[in-house]
């Protein structure tokens, strides 16, 4: 095994949100541009991401996402809202939002990003935005995408219970990403 794991920490969506991001995927598959979809099962909410950490140190990543999260009661998350990095021009990423109106799910990520901090490989310096990705633009005909996810902007999934955060590796390879669970930490607990 390798002594550094590609690491990060996420909420996993229920196989009703899935569903709705597929919708929304094959919606747009048509509407012009190259894009690696996102298979739907891979498709989660990041809360943060810490690149490669020693494998000695996931213990410690583990502790320090249940301190930090273990004061959380569960949230209602709502995937709304189609959007695109960036909001101008040539879209990079194409992806659905996620509202929690409570504003617990900010504070449940900036205290996990806070909590994790020192194992992160680089301190993000952007402020956090609630996405899923649904694909990644390659090329193709990046205007005619653009407008049809702008199209997009008012869908909305069914709302969703997150009930744990997820500590995740993942694996890169040609194929494709895996992503193994680490750690399952509950909110509410
Ligand atoms: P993304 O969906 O916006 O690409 C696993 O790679 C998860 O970590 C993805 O959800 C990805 O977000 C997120 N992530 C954040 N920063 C990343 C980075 N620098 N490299 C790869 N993934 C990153």
């Amino acid at each position: 095994m390798s002594d550094t794991v590609r690491t990060f920490i996420a909420i996993e969506m229920p196989e009703s949100a899935r569903a709705f991001l597929a919708r929304c995927q094959d919606r747009l598959r048509g509407a012009g541009g190259t894009v690696r979809w996102v298979r739907p099962e891979l498709i989660h909410l990041t809360l943060v991401f810490l690149g490669e950490v020693a494998s000695a140190r996931l213990p410690a990543v583990e502790a320090a996402v249940r301190e930090a999260a273990g004061g959380f009661a569960p949230l209602a998350l709502e995937p709304r809202g189609v959007g695109r990095f960036p909001p101008r021009g040539r879209p990079r990423v194409v992806w659905v939002g996620v509202d929690e109106p409570t504003g617990g799910l900010v504070r449940l990520q900036k205290a996990v990003a806070d909590a994790t901090a020192a194992f992160a490989e680089k301190t993000e310096d952007r402020a956090y935005a609630a996405h899923l990705t649904l694909g990644r633009v390659q090329g193709g005909d990046v205007h005619a995408l653009a407008e049809a996810v702008d199209a997009m902007a008012e869908e909305r999934g069914r709302a969703l219970e997150a009930r744990e955060v997820v500590v995740f590796r993942s694996v890169l390879a040609p194929g494709g990403p895996t992503y193994t669970p680490l750690a399952r930490v509950p909110l509410g607990a």
